[in-house]
């Protein structure tokens, strides 16, 4: 099996099968539950500015724009960048010079070099594990921080370190558990290739947000129970066994 580099590598090579890897009911309630906890905490998103950091193929982009949103897409991956122009113009049914978005191809690390970032933001999407593919947390979490308006709020998700820990005591060595108790982190990926990611506890996640300036308003296990009413009900009691977490944070 082909081991890339780095995330955005593995994203390049997969960018074409991408959307249909997610049409499962896994990701199907998980996106449900998003999109019932988003619409939760904003009433509406008509006017307000977004940027969707490791926008992928575009589908919260597209979502944020058929809601009245300005969005600013960023993702280092060329041909994930491709791929949400194309669906983009194809779902807004209008040329993207008239579509209010801005597509910029770095990765979140680099936004500084690419943007005026002051405070600009109203909504952040970190969502599809982006903070766990990150090379540089402290500079992506720096440039996030700038970026983000007083009171505005982040929505994102991130593979959780206690699942990571069940994997390597059921299904690795003592090596791959040494491995992950010293560098956080392990390879990941499907039938296409691995990539190494990082994992976050539930407490690791506030700290970060904490020392960036934000507060964790919400946290809670991604899909774990098995309906969208079942996963806002009770998530919040599973992020220790849940695959992914999905916070949401202020910035005070
Ligand atoms: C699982 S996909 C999620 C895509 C989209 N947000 C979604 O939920 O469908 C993760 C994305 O993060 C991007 N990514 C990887 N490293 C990144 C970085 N340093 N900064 C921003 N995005 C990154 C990848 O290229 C990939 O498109």
């Amino acid at each position: 099996m082909r081991s890339f580099r780095s995330s955005s590598e593995y994203y390049n090579s997969i960018a074409n099968v991408y959307d249909k890897m997610y049409e499962d009911i896994y990701w199907t309630i998980a996106k449900q539950q998003i999109k019932v906890t988003i619409e939760k905490h904003i009433f509406s998103m008509s006017g307000l500015s977004v940027i969707d950091i490791g926008g992928g193929t575009g589908y919260w982009s597209l979502w944020a724009l058929k809601k009245g949103a300005r969005v600013v897409f960023v993702e280092p991956a060329k041909k994930m960048l491709e791929q949400a122009r194309k669906k983009i113009r194809k779902e807004m049914g209008m040329e993207l010079r008239d579509v209010h978005i801005e597509f910029i191809n770095c990765p979140a690390e680099d936004l500084d070099f690419h943007l005026h970032l002051e405070e600009k933001f109203d909504v952040i999407f970190l969502l599809g594990d982006v903070l766990s593919y990150v090379d540089n947390l402290e500079k992506a979490m720096e440039n996030i921080s700038r970026a983000t308006k007083k009171g505005a709020l982040v929505f994102g998700t991130v593979d959780n370190y206690f699942s990571y820990l069940k994997d390597v005591i059921i299904y690795g060595s003592w090596r791959d558990y040494n491995y992950l108790v010293n560098h956080r982190k392990l390879p990941i990926g499907s039938e296409f290739g691995t990539f190494e990611a990082r994992a976050f506890e539930p407490a690791e996640i506030e700290n970060i947000f904490e020392d960036n300036g934000f507060k964790v308003i919400e946290l809670t296990a991604l899909a774990s129970p098995p309906s969208v009413e079942l996963s806002m009900k009770y998530g919040k009691h599973f992020i220790f066994e849940a695959e992914h977490l999905f916070f949401v944070a202020k910035k005070v």
